[in-house]
């Protein structure tokens, strides 16, 4: 997880407090796979908590513990229905108690509705620290759990009639709870919206890569021969003390790069820093989430800049590229030494910068999903230096030798057996992806039958559906509002 992701991670935390950001980039800061931040900073609604139990698969164990969660009423009409948006892997965040998509439909139902922080990040922490022994509690069926006994308190707290019927929302991993929250507990959630969730669980995301490449070539093809001939002279340059040299400087990198100390860790970390620029670029790609410092990088811009022979040979621009990037996060310089990286993702403190998901995403990556987004599909267009090993070596660095290859075969196929993957069987879910969000490869875009609709946005990226709507919006994505809100009606008057 290199520096830049890190500091773009915590840029969005910082200007838009809203977060459920997400990591899903992968294991990285960036919020990949994440969800939406918001704008603007105010609280918009305070803090609540509720006792909780620490382990859901235990009855023996009685330790309990306090989650956070949101709450606003001032849409809600009687006998209207139950919003839940579920927070992913961050911190919950209040501004999305007043905006974002299904705040609209809670005011076209009258909906009251809630939102839940995950176990493990932003505020409620289960235990004393992050520790190994203390992340066994770290899981999306635990997650699921939390949520089933946060409704059963709700129906209780708030008196609700019994025939309250309460619809799931979330985005990104959050996207995949929603869906499986209905699978697993169809008697307390009657419906679910399911943004850009990933529901196969894969050690080698390589595909990822290979939508980015797409995405980029769709608005030109020169681009992507940019970046490859960008990588050539970079590697070429990699080989000898004067390009390592030009290389620490142009790319702004905080330790230079040199033969004797620096080893092929870091490059590959540094690779895939590199990568992750277009990914981040790709996956968020002109949505709304008005996040001013990277609003204006999009693929278009990029792109720009990758073409514009007036600012030098191919890897200088790709260089202008990735400090702009820097700059707009705030960071100084590149961080690319993966002892560093490995050193902060072992800190179990709360109080650690990890704490805000970086640690706790990374252990349910090696635990849970893989989703490593590695250079195997695409060794020309990045380097080959990233492939599935790499990220199951930080795996075994952060965690210990168990959290091994053998761990995360046997990891991912549980995981598929308890959802299904892409066979998940389950009714009114809709799945919404977008045809430039990489992620939507692991998702449902296909409609396998009627009580499972598949909405597949042409040209939209990660959560497009989920944030403020914005007049620039092409029609396809206003379309799929749409289309929600009347799925929504439906389940609500079935
Ligand atoms: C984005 O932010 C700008 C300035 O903060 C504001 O004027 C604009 O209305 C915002 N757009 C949306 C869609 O929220
Ligand atoms: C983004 O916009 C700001 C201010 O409008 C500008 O200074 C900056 O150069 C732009 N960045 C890119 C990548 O176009
Ligand atoms: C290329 O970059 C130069 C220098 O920044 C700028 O003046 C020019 O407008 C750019 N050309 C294009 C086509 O963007
Ligand atoms: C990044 O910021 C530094 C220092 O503020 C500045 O000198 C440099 O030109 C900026 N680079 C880009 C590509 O915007
Ligand atoms: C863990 O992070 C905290 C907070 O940033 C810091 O005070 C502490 O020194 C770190 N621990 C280690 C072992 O690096
Ligand atoms: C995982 O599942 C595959 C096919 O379903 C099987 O071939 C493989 O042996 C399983 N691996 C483990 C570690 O259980
Ligand atoms: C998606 O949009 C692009 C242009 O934005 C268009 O060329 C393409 O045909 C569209 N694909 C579908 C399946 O509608």
């Amino acid at each position: 997880m290199s520096q830049l992701l890190l500091s773009l991670f915590f840029i969005s935390l910082i200007n838009n407090s809203i977060s459920w950001r997400t990591f899903m980039r992968g294991r990285s800061k960036y919020g990949n796979l994440g969800v939406p931040t918001l704008s603007k900073d105010q609280e918009l609604s305070s803090d609540e908590w509720f006792t909780q139990f620490l382990d859901h698969f235990n009855p023996t164990d009685a330790r309990v513990w306090q989650q956070r969660y949101f709450v606003n009423g001032e849409y809600y009409k009687k006998g209207g229905p139950v919003f839940l948006m579920i927070s992913g892997e961050a911190a919950a965040g209040s501004k999305w108690m007043k905006e974002g998509q299904w705040i609209e439909y809670a005011k076209q139902f009258g909906a009251l509705c809630f939102q839940v922080e995950h176990r493990f990040y932003g505020k409620s922490h289960p235990t004393s620290d992050l520790s190994v022994k203390n992340l066994m509690y770290l899981s999306s069926q635990q997650a699921l759990a939390d949520l089933a006994y946060f409704i059963q308190l709700m129906n209780s707290n708030y008196k609700l009639p019994k025939d309250t019927k309460w619809i799931a929302f979330g985005g990104s991993y959050a996207g995949s709870l929603a869906a499986w929250l209905r699978s697993k507990y169809p008697h307390l959630i009657h419906g679910a919206v399911s943004a850009s969730g990933p529901l196969l669980a894969e050690i080698d995301f390589q595909e990822y890569y290979v939508v980015v490449e797409n995405a980029l070539k769709e608005y030109s093809e020169e681009c992507v021969n940019t970046i490859i001939k960008a990588n050539q002279q970079f590697h070429i340059m990699l080989r000898h003390p004067i390009g390592q040299q030009g290389i620490a400087k142009k790319f702004v990198l905080c330790d230079p790069i040199d033969s004797g100390h620096t080893k092929s860790n870091d490059i590959s970390n540094l690779y895939e820093t590199i990568a992750s620029i277009f990914a981040g670029i790709v996956q968020y790609n002109k949505d709304n989430r008005n996040n001013s410092a990277m609003a204006n990088l999009t693929i278009e811009s990029a792109c720009n800049i990758l073409t514009n022979e007036t600012l030098g040979i191919a890897v200088d621009r790709l260089a202008i590229l990735s400090t702009k990037m820097l700059n707009a996060s705030g960071e100084k310089c590149l961080d690319y030494m993966y002892s560093k990286m490995i050193h902060k993702l072992r800190n179990v403190t709360w109080a650690s910068e990890e704490a805000e998901g970086g640690r706790q995403w990374t252990y349910q990556t090696c635990t849970e999903f893989g989703f490593f987004q590695t250079s195997t599909a695409r060794p020309n267009l990045f380097s080959e230096t990233f492939p599935a090993d790499f990220f199951v070596q930080q795996c075994v660095d952060i965690f210990g030798p168990r959290y091994n290859i053998h761990l995360l075969n046997s990891a991912i196929n549980r995981t598929n057996i308890l959802y299904g993957g892409l066979d998940l069987k389950v009714t009114n879910v809709v799945f919404v992806h977008g045809s430039t969000d990489p992620w939507h490869v692991l998702g449902i875009t296909k409609s396998p039958n009627r009580q499972m609709p598949a909405i597949y946005i042409n040209g939209t990226a990660h959560c497009a559906n989920m944030y403020p709507p914005s007049k620039n919006d092409p029609p396809q994505l206003k379309a799929a509002r749409v289309e929600i809100g009347r799925l929504i009606y439906q389940w609500l008057h079935s």
